[in-house]
């Protein structure tokens, strides 16, 4: 269907003058004696189209005034009367599709909980229309800043045998249902369609080290799936990861190269979406844009997790889950060091390495290893990440220590013998990402479809 984009007829001064055909969905509509006025979106901008109809030279089909309808408008293309940009004068208006009065998302704001039951229209709204460009917009950008570094793109498997972060949360990939002849676990999965027990990624992380020991730099982009009974305001079963992988790269180039791409992701979105952010500043959180714009312009911290530990001991008092040396943070310590102790981005380093994964280089005290997480004021943790263990017999007696199948990782481990060197990478919760954006307080309100525990819209 011929037509021009409203974002183009709003903003290009050519068009004023020109008669031009637009397609959208009607947002608003004012009538009076002599003209009416048509709010049309049709996604390409976060502002709408005016278009302005003189009453007395053209008759409108009333069921192309609701709220909602599809239309197609053919006008002539002039200077807004009131404001910046342009509007259009109605030659036509045609009627594409319908809408009746049960349409869900009336003029009046309703709350994102009922938006949430109707994933399938909840787009048509400012705020889900503008997170999702944001989306895209932080993707593009994803590609762009490893692309323009020399990272090769990585598709690593969605389904897997081995189980990256160790924590007993992978889906299970099966096509055979149980069945009392089976004697052992075994049998089963020998039955089944890959012949042992399979499941959905929590992680591209271990093929990403196989292609960054081969070509340097890679990152993956992709879903990864976690069967975490949590059910927070920050995790689904199923998010977007950004895993880049990095050859030659010891943690503190790791954490440079964290933060570098936050910065730039950030900027990108500034820079790219001015009307959504304008708009989540005023209507989401107020001080968004100070805030962003604060991130980019001030270094992150950086502290121990033993430094974290002793400043969090002194406010034991206050919270929920007191900590101690050898315990993993909780949501409330990690905002606590974000917004009250450093107000601002810090990676914590040098967790315990009871609770890291198996796959950390471990660090020359025996009880720490060469991990950090990134916590972010008004989310926590964005991205995890880690220097790897490249010595073959460390690794192998970590994972001894926590009896995982060393058959299964026989790959992994032959990457520490054959030209090993250190590496390092990290992941970042896409969602989460679009989340300290936007200002959006729950994952499940910047993807399109969240998937969490019992919820499968
Ligand atoms: O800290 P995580 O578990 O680290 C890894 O998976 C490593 N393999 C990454 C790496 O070094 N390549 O996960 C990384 C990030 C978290 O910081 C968080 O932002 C996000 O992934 N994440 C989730 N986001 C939404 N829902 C969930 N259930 C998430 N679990 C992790
Ligand atoms: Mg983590």
């Amino acid at each position: 269907m011929k037509h021009t984009d409203i974002e183009k007829v709003l903003t290009s001064s050519d068009m004023v003058g020109t008669d031009a055909v637009v397609c959208g969905w009607v947002r608003t509509f004012r009538d009076s004696a002599q003209v009416a006025f048509l709010e049309l979106s049709d996604g390409t901008s976060f502002r709408k189209l005016q278009v302005v109809i003189d009453k007395n030279a053209l008759a409108v089909d009333p069921d192309a005034t609701k709220l909602g309808a599809s239309v197609k408008v053919e006008g002539t293309v002039v200077k807004a009367f009131k404001g910046e940009g342009n509007e259009l004068n109605a030659k036509e208006i045609v009627l594409l599709g319908k809408c009746p009065p049960e349409f869900p998302i009336q003029k009046k704001r309703t709350t994102l909980e009922f938006l949430r039951g109707i994933p399938h229209l909840r787009l048509r709204t400012n705020t889900f229309a503008a997170v999702f460009r944001v989306r895209s917009v932080a993707a593009q950008a994803i590609h762009r800043y490893f692309h323009e570094r020399g990272y090769y793109y990585i598709n690593a498997p969605l389904i897997t045998a081995s189980d990256c972060e160790g924590a007993g949360e992978m889906f299970r990939v099966t096509t055979q249902p149980w069945n009392a002849s089976y004697r052992t676990e075994e049998e089963y999965f020998k039955n089944d369609f890959f012949g042992v027990k399979a499941g959905l990624s929590v992680s591209g992380q271990l093929e990403g080290e196989v292609a960054a020991t081969a070509l340097g730099r890679i990152y993956t982009f992709g879903p990864s799936f976690r069967a975490e009974n949590s059910n927070t305001t920050r995790h689904l079963a199923e998010f977007w990861h950004v895993e880049p992988e990095i050859a030659f790269a010891e943690l503190p180039d790791v954490i440079e190269i964290a933060e570098d791409m936050l910065k730039y992701l950030i900027r990108a979105v500034i820079e790219e979406c001015p009307d959504e952010l304008a708009f989540f500043d005023r209507f989401v959180e107020q001080g968004l844009l100070e805030k962003l714009t604060h991130v980019v312009n001030s270094d992150f911290a950086v502290c121990t997790y033993t430094e974290a530990v002793s400043i969090l001991e002194k406010e034991n008092a206050h919270f929920e889950f007191p900590v101690h040396w050898g315990s993993d943070l909780q949501s409330e310590h990690e905002k606590f060091l974000t917004e009250t102790v450093f107000k601002r981005p810090v990676f914590v380093t040098d967790y315990p390495k009871e609770i890291k994964s198996f796959y950390m280089k471990q660090n020359a005290d025996g009880k720490t290893v060469a991990a950090t997480d990134l916590l972010v004021p008004g989310i926590g943790e964005i991205i995890g990440g880690s220097e790897r263990e490249a010595d073959f017999d460390k690794l192998a007696a970590a994972m001894r220590e926590r009896n995982m199948p060393m058959e299964s990782y026989k790959q992994y481990l032959d990457l520490r013998l054959f030209g090993s060197v250190p590496h390092g990478g990290f992941g970042l919760g896409f969602e989460r990402f679009v989340m300290y954006c936007t200002g959006m307080e729950n994952i499940r309100d910047v993807t399109l479809f969240p998937r969490s525990v019992k919820n499968i819209m």
